[in-house]
This record gives C-alpha cells, sequence and structure tokens, in this order.
C-alpha cells in the first residue's frame, strides 16, 4: 500500500497537518488506499533525536510515495549551530530525495482580492507558477565556509554553480507545464554577469527549441523583481535557479495578498513528491488555532495531482476551498469586516462539509 509521509514540523505545522490528515482519513473512506505515516522533523526532530532531519524520518520518506510537511523553524532554535537548525532539516530532505523540481503558483482568488496591498485590476485574475530549481545553485554549491584572510580578516564565501544535467532538467519540467497552461516560459537570471546564468540561457535556450510550441522569452531578476509588482499578469510560467526562485517566490506570493492560501510541489524524476504550504511557521500564532489551514489543504490537492495522478480528487479539494471562501469563511489571516472568522480546526471542518457535496 502507497505510504503518504506526514511532517508537521514547528509551529502552526503541527494543527494545519492535523486538518490535512483529517481530510486524508475522509477521503481514505472513500476507497482511496493509503497508509499514513507522522514523523518529526525541523525543530520538532532536533527535540525528539537531535537532528533536524532525524535518521527515521529519511528512512520513511524514502518510502513514501508522497510527503506533507507543515513548516519548520522557530526562535528558541536561533542560537543552535548551523547544522542543527530547523532549515537543515528542509534542505537535506530535498537533496537527499533529489526533489529537484519546486512548483510555486500565485494565483488570485477573487473573493480575496481585497487582501493585497497591489490595486485589483493589476493583480484580479492572476495566475501564475514559479518553478525554482531546488537542489542546486548557491544552496549546495561548493566549496563554501568561512576562514581568515592573511591579513586576519574573517571571510565567508559559497559557489553558485549549476551543471549542465541539472538546468536541462528543470528546463524540461518548466516547459511540460507551460504546455499545459498558456504556453509561455519566462526564463529569469542574471546573465549580463553571472557565468552561471550564461550557461542557464544558452541551455534554456536550447532546450526550447524542441518546443517550437512554446514561447520563451528571458528577462533579468532585478527586472523580473520590477516587472512582477508592475504586470504580474505579463507571465505565466517563470523558470528560474534556487536563490533567484526563493526570493521572487515570496514576492509573488505577497502579490496575491493571501500566503496562507499558497501551495508547492517539490518533485524528483520519479514523480515522488515532498508538498508544502509556501508560508513559514508562525511561530507567535503558534498552538492558538489561529493558523489557515488552506495552503497545506491546497498542497495536499497538489498531491493528488501530480503523485496520484488523481486530478479528480485535486479538483474536489480545490472546489472545497472555493466553496468555503465563497460562503464568506475566513481564517484570521484573510479576514474582512463582513465575513466570519473561524479557527484552524473549524475551517478544516468546513472543508470536510463540502468535500461531503461533491
Ligand atoms: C523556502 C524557504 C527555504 C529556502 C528555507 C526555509 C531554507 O525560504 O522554501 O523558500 O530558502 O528554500
Ligand atoms: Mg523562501
Amino acid at each position: 500500500m502507497e505510504k503518504i509521509l506526514l511532517l508537521p514540523g514547528d509551529g502552526i505545522g503541527p494543527e494545519i497537518v492535523d486538518q490535512v490528515k483529517l481530510i486524508l482519513e475522509k477521503i481514505q473512506k472513500l476507497g482511496l488506499k493509503f497508509e499514513i505515516i507522522t514523523m518529526p522533523i525541523g525543530g520538532a526532530g532536533y527535540d525528539e533525536h537531535r537532528n533536524p532531519l532525524p535518521d527515521v524520518t529519511l528512512e520513511e520518506a524514502k518510502k513514501a510515495k508522497a510527503i506533507i510537511l507543515g513548516a519548520v523553524g522557530s526562535p528558541q532554535y536561533d542560537s543552535l549551530p548551523k547544522d542543527m537548525r530547523p532549515e537543515q532539516g528542509l534542505l537535506q530532505i530535498r537533496k537527499h530525495l533529489e526533489l529537484f523540481a519546486n512548483l510555486r503558483p500565485a494565483f488570485v482568488y477573487d473573493q480575496l482580492i481585497n487582501s493585497s496591498t497591489i490595486r485589483p485590476e493589476v493583480i484580479g485574475g492572476l495566475d501564475i507558477i514559479i518553478v525554482r530549481e531546488l537542489t542546486g545553485d548557491i544552496y549546495f554549491g561548493k566549496p563554501r565556509g568561512r576562514r581568515v584572510t592573511k591579513s586576519g580578516e574573517a571571510e565567508a564565501f559559497d559557489t553558485m554553480s549549476y551543471r549542465e544535467s541539472e538546468i536541462r532538467r528543470i528546463s524540461k519540467i518548466a516547459f511540460e507545464m507551460a504546455r499545459k497552461r498558456s504556453k509561455r516560459v519566462c526564463s529569469v537570471d542574471k546573465a549580463n554577469v553571472l557565468d552561471t546564468s550564461m550557461l542557464w540561457r544558452e541551455l534554456v535556450s536550447e532546450i526550447g527549441r524542441s518546443y517550437p510550441d512554446v514561447d520563451l522569452s528571458h528577462m533579468y531578476v532585478d527586472n523580473a523583481g520590477m516587472q512582477l509588482v508592475k504586470d504580474p499578469k505579463q507571465f505565466d510560467v517563470i523558470l528560474t535557479g534556487n536563490m533567484f526562485g526563493d526570493i521572487l517566490s515570496d514576492q509573488a506570493a505577497m502579490l496575491t495578498g493571501s500566503i496562507g492560501m499558497l501551495p508547492s510541489a517539490s518533485l524528483n524524476s520519479s514523480g515522488i513528491g515532498l508538498y508544502e504550504p509556501v508560508h513559514g511557521s508562525a511561530p507567535d500564532i503558534a498552538g492558538k488555532n489561529k493558523a489557515n489551514p488552506l495552503a497545506a489543504i491546497l498542497s495536499m490537492a497538489m498531491m493528488f495531482r501530480y503523485s496520484f495522478d488523481r486530478f479528480d480528487i485535486a479538483k474536489a479539494i480545490e472546489n472545497a476551498v472555493t466553496g468555503v471562501l465563497i460562503k464568506g469563511y475566513r481564517t484570521i489571516d484573510i479576514s474582512e469586516d463582513d465575513k466570519k472568522v473561524i479557527g484552524t480546526q473549524e475551517m478544516g471542518e468546513r472543508i470536510i462539509d463540502e468535500l461531503s457535496t461533491v
């Protein structure tokens, strides 16, 4: 039986993943068979096993068909040595499972359009996806570290590097994705300055030639930052490296005004995926039944689409989310005066009710 591994993690992670679990159990009752396992990661991994990615967690992760992660990180772990920090749990699981393709959609719900700081006409109907390379670049390049220079000064260094195979495989994902959407890829780099970006642009252009039906453009990352704010709807699929993708995906998320709504998927070449909300662990509201579980729930929808090929279930979950928004239910982060503010658990229950009607 296929396994789904839940990694609640830290902060609001556990309470939003609880809601995911309840919905998964409901879906199980509808006849889809899978086993649900839960393991610690991040600060929770450190607390239990003195390791942000405990061996037991990694072992289960290797056996799972899909993983749903809540969030990692909390200020209480800030003083730990670098390799014990919660973020390492996430970076290491990405690397170990070779989850090189990070898909980060940014879309605006009509019902939430006023949550954005950007004018409605600029973002209305926005639906873009950032395809971020996730296991290379300056995040993992070697050498890295610290040393003392001859003159006795401290110096730190990281290496930005990309191999041909890494660029080719992520490019293909972006072009394939574009084929299922409006057939446009904008590749973002810094090819006016960086060697890695020059190679990136060369190879993306080459791959692009095997997708003549997809319109390919290139943009420097600084300009992409501006264009995302000025006219985000000019984009469809944005293809970019790990570092630039980290920054641009937060920016794109903020355009929508409701980061509590955005899911993401990180896939490897065998279709195994890790699914997580784009938002962080929000330690300030943790344990208060205030967190918005919808990004995690929409991440589960992505899981059914990309790891289980169950577009029907994915669509049913997405429709349930829209249905609940239309009925006026909101968690505090997306609330408006005339709307019914409910907690994390109630939001999960509303989704289950809505699923029962489909
Ligand atoms: C993200 C996060 C991570 C990253 C951190 C938590 C290591 O910001 O998923 O975007 O930088 O990739
Ligand atoms: Mg980030």
